[in-house]
């Protein structure tokens, strides 16, 4: 009799529903040496999408000197596809110990940091980064609206990139209940963090 295979969806919704940091890792535990396999390109674009911005917002002459952070990086697609665009200064945070051991074997990330973001406060470097990026991992059971705050820390303050300081880039997927529900919690936490001067909006794509 052969085992049927969860789908990609039924893995990342079974994702959203865990109710502790435990039950997540052991779900990333159970997930990341199929992770890859399972969201290929033709199934998940969120890390060609991220690299592309990136690109955008970093003018090619800055990418080998530009030093960035991807947050909740899982097995490391985003530093695969940022790599091919031309950055060399990638570094990763990544709770889940398995998730990590893949990343780290890619080789395209310098230090690396196991620890969640959000929950209770990271060990990693203030006022370091051009930019932190964050796909598919701030919403709902994962990266708490609380981790932004740690993110806006860890950039560079103003006078770098023409002027405006680093950037914080999150990539979302839209549409499924469970975002709908994280939004009503980010988007008036990002609106305070700005009141506060925290940050400034730069722009919000939904494509
Ligand atoms: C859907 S995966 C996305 C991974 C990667 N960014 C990608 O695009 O393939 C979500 C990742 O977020 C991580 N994660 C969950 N909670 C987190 C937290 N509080 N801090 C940092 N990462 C977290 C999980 O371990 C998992 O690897």
């Amino acid at each position: 009799m052969s085992k049927v295979q969860p789908t990609p969806l039924q893995m990342a919704t079974a994702a959203v529903k865990m109710t502790t940091s435990e039950q997540l890792m052991n779900h990333y535990t159970g997930w990341a040496h199929s992770y890859d396999q399972m969201l290929g390109p033709e199934t998940y674009i969120g890390p060609q999408l991220a690299a592309e911005e990136l690109a955008r917002l970093v003018p090619e002459d800055r990418r080998a000197q530009a030093r960035i952070l991807d947050v909740g990086a899982g097995t490391g697609k985003v530093g695969i596809e940022l790599k091919k665009k031309g950055f060399v200064h990638m570094d990763a945070l990544e709770p889940c110990r398995e998730m990590m051991d893949i990343l780290e074997a890619t080789g395209v990330y310098q230090n690396t940091f196991t620890e969640f973001i959000g929950i209770g406060k990271t060990t990693i470097p203030q006022k370091t980064y051009d930019v932190v990026v964050v796909v598919g991992s701030l919403y709902e059971g994962h990266i708490p609206v609380e981790g932004l705050d740690e993110m806006i820390d860890a950039t560079k303050p103003g006078q770098v990139m023409g002027g405006e300081g680093g950037y914080v880039v999150n990539f979302m997927r839209q549409g499924t209940p469970e975002v709908e529900k994280f939004m009503l919690k980010l988007k008036p936490h990002a609106d305070q963090l700005e009141a506060k001067g925290r940050w400034k909006k730069v722009g919000v794509d939904v494509g």
